[in-house]
């Protein structure tokens, strides 16, 4: 069987409301990686790609958070509607979207005071 070419893993992390931190998934519904999942079908990706629910990736204040491995490429405030274009742009084209990648300088950072998130 050959190799998953990507995992993209989905935070469905829930917190109840008003939590300082937010969360990925208030609504509980896992709207986003359902999405993921219903464009992989429609594109018949999934034997080799996979679209994993995920616990908190610790990015909590830039989420809707998603990371693709092994490319190692995280995106914060992903919407529904950027998910047509992570799948043509990012999984099939192997481009970075900028405008949804988190830079590394921003990552484990606490958004709200910078420091390195604990
Ligand atoms: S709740 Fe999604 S990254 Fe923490």
């Amino acid at each position: 069987m050959p190799k998953f070419t990507s995992h993209i893993f989905v935070c469905c992390n829930r917190r109840e409301p008003g939590n300082s931190r937010g969360c990925c998934n208030p609504d509980g519904s896992e709207a986003l990686r359902n999405c993921f999942k219903a464009e992989l079908k429609l594109r018949n990706l999934g034997p080799l790609v996979r679209a994993n629910k995920s616990g908190c990736l610790d990015q909590c204040e830039l989420g809707p958070t998603v990371v693709i491995y092994p490319q190692e490429i995280w995106y914060g405030g992903v919407k529904l509607e950027d998910v047509p274009r992570i799948i043509e742009e990012t999984i099939i084209a192997g481009r970075v979207l900028e405008d949804l990648r988190i830079p590394d300088e921003a990552l484990n950072r606490n958004k709200m005071d910078g420091r390195p998130s604990s």
